[in-house]
């Protein structure tokens, strides 16, 4: 029998997920239900519509992953589940889920931090870098840089004192008419305009070098558009020069924490890690300076299930004992 058979669930915001992942190793299944048409209306995350569909796709989502497997529930060896930070309704609804499994089945069960998931993601693909090294955490939630020194082991040196990047791609996205989720419809604009049409601000904050602002870029962009007399001209062109604009201080700013930590590898996650230029950048920016950067497999940057078994999996051999009772956070605990 397996030693470790984990079944991870996840969801903190608007995917409802589970994977199943053997030894740390093998990922077997993993699901991602996502709730996009429900909150496409709205241009934004309805939290209290997010939980109850949460509560609907759980089961199924489950039973399908399972399936998709080829395992039972009997041949689980541990439980882990997203315990924030997130959407809290959207938590509590499959932390309860996993808890009431946990002791049905009689399972261990681990509470993960999202943004360590997001971190161990890059563990399930290949190339996979070893420790320490420098992650960048880049979502529509997060945008914070990490000395990561072993598998359970992050240490915060800096993070966004106002919007995500991929916050600020929704945000830009929905000034300009497109469609929600912003990234990739700004990324695919993006690809036929010019990146250097418009002098986007970069915050580099001097003060705090690992610290990022996108508020002041935000407000520049709908300023710029605003003051255009052909707007749907110069989409293409704004995309461009506003992913840019974003991918020059993500870039900067992690070369920056890898320097002055003395680290070669870098680790680039969250769903903006699934933009092309941004891989494009780091990659043509690092090599010259013997860095090397790891991105997880495009499919596991944005919000999954996959990527949580695997920061499970880590818990699970390294970590503290598993605790009977455990609690959601909706906010990062500092
Ligand atoms: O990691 P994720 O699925 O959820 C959070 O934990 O936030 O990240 C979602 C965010 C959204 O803001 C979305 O616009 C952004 O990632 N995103 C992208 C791309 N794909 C997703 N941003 C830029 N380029 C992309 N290709
Ligand atoms: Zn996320």
């Amino acid at each position: 029998p397996p030693e470790h058979l984990i079944l991870a669930l996840e969801s903190s915001c608007d995917e409802t997920a589970a994977a199943v992942l053997l030894e740390g190793r093998r990922l077997l299944a993993s699901v991602v239900a996502s709730q996009v048409e429900v909150h496409r209306p709205y241009g934004g995350i309805v939290p209290e519509l997010a939980s109850r569909r949460h509560l609907e796709a759980l089961v199924p989502v489950v039973s399908e992953t399972l399936r998709g497997a080829g395992v039972d529930i009997g041949d689980i060896t541990g439980l882990a589940v997203t315990q924030g930070p997130g959407l809290i309704g959207s938590l509590v609804v499959t932390l309860s889920f996993a808890k009431a499994l946990a002791r049905a089945r009689r399972l261990p069960l681990v509470g993960v931090n999202h943004v360590q998931g997001h971190l161990a993601a890059v563990h399930l693909g290949d190339p996979r870098p070893g420790w320490p090294h420098v992650g960048l955490v880049v979502s529509g939630g997060h945008t914070s840089l990490y000395l990561v020194r072993g598998p359970a082991s992050a240490e915060l040196l800096g993070h966004t004192r106002d919007d995500a990047a991929g916050e600020a791609f929704d945000k830009v996205a929905k000034l300009l008419g497109l469609g929600y989720p912003g990234g990739p419809e700004i990324a695919k604009r993006a690809e036929g305009g010019d990146p250097a049409a418009f002098d986007f601000p970069r915050a580099r904050l001097p003060e705090s070098p690992f610290d990022f602002s996108f508020s002041g870029l935000k407000t520049a962009v709908r300023t710029r558009v605003e003051g255009l007399r052909d707007r749907a001209a110069a989409v293409a062109d704004v995309c461009a020069s506003f992913q840019e604009a974003v991918v020059d201080v993500l870039v900067e700013k992690t070369l920056a924490a890898a320097r002055r930590h003395g680290v070669k590898n870098l680790v680039v996650c969250g769903g903006v890690a699934a933009n092309r230029r941004l891989r494009a950048a780091f990659r043509e920016r690092a090599a010259p300076e013997g860095f090397t950067v790891f991105f997880p497999p495009e499919a596991l940057c944005t919000d999954n299930a996959a990527m949580i078994a695997m920061a499970g999996y880590h818990r699970f051999r390294e970590g503290p004992a598993p605790e009977a009772d455990i609690d959601a956070f909706s906010r990062l605990p500092r």
